[in-house]
């Protein structure tokens, strides 16, 4: 009976409000609904706060392996540096035929900046015979820089395909025909010297993509296969011959035989360097009974190899 009375027929909301705990009990479905879409709100966006969160990151270089820039090697002489400070008479002739061959399109014959090359280009090609503007600067190795790196993002581009002296040698021309640019002070050709190794000479080495150069191994490797496959044909052709009896006694797999001796010089110059290789190389093709050969028939498989292995 207690119980019944206890429960309420009706809800009367106005004492609901005056308990806290039943008003609750009320709401409860609107504050869970509002927390599950602040929850999917955050999982949708958890890579927008992961990344806003993480430090840059190092480069993941297991990632994208940037293949190597083919370059093409170079042996550079060392440059005379009394040269630059007194070019010849030749010097500055040949300045004027690689300048007239390579510039004067955009700088114009007279280095006016007017060349019909450089008509349709922003930034115009410069003017040599004004001392404003300059983004590298009119000095003897500020324009040596500028042939050597170019002004990124413009007409001009590098011009480090050109051998050092000729470029030099442009430089000379250029001072003879704009007396803005002045001659190169002793401090400038010694830093000209250390940056650019210009008495020193330079050697640079070719480099190829390693991608390529495993097309080139590959290319490689057939090739040597196809050598091989010629030698192994011939021995078997040539089954007459005094050695091929003793050569097929020894060996167990011809081909192998054949690409490991290929491959090897050392062998060639005489038996015992022979029988080392084959002791030290257990996986040339040969049989173990090879060492225990007669001098005789060592002397004649010796002969047979000498002969018939070889390229060509
Ligand atoms: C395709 C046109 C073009 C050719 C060819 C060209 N240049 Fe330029 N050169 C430009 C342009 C454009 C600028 C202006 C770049 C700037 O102001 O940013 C420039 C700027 C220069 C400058 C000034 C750099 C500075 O400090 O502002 C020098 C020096 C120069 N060139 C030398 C040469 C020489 C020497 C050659 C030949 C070996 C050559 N250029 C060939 C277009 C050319």
């Amino acid at each position: 009976m207690q119980d019944m009375k206890d429960k309420e027929i009706e809800i009367n909301f106005r004492d609901v409000l005056k308990t806290p705990i039943r008003w609750f009990g009320i709401v409860y479905p609107y504050f869970i609904t509002v927390f599950i879409l602040l929850g999917l709100t955050f999982i949708h966006k958890l890579d927008i706060i992961h990344t806003n969160e993480t430090p840059p990151a190092l480069k993941d270089t297991s990632a994208v392996v940037e293949d190597l820039t083919p370059i093409k090697g170079e042996v550079s002489t060392g440059i005379d540096l009394g040269s630059i400070r007194k070019p010849g008479d030749k010097q500055i002739q040949k300045g004027k035929e690689l300048y007239v061959a390579n510039c004067a399109v955009c700088h114009g014959e007279q280095g006016n900046g007017d060349g019909p090359g450089g008509m349709a280009l922003q930034p115009k090609p410069r003017n040599y015979h004004t001392t404003e503007g300059w983004k590298n600067g009119n000095s003897f190795s500020q324009i040596f820089k500028t042939l050597q790196e170019g002004i990124p993002k413009t007409g001009m581009t590098s011009y480090d395909f050109l051998p050092v002296d000729e470029r030099l040698d442009i430089i000379h021309f250029l001072r003879t025909i704009a007396s803005e640019i002045p001659a190169p002070t002793e401090t400038e050709i010694k830093e000209m010297d250390q940056t650019y190794s210009l008495s020193a000479g330079k050697k640079v080495p070719s480099q190829i993509p390693v991608s390529l150069a495993v097309v080139k191994l590959d290319e490689e490797s057939k090739s040597d296969a196809d050598i091989v496959k010629k030698i192994v044909d011939n021995i078997s052709n040539g089954k007459s011959e005094t050695g091929y009896s003793v050569f097929s006694k020894v060996t167990v797999n011809k081909k192998k035989v054949v690409a490991s001796l290929l491959k090897s010089q050392t062998w060639r110059t005489g038996t015992n360097e022979f029988l080392n290789f084959v002791n030290g190389n257990r996986q040339s093709g040969f049989k173990a009974e090879v060492l225990l050969l007669s001098k005789d028939d060592l002397t004649i498989l010796y002969n047979y190899l000498t002969a018939t292995i070889k390229v060509n």
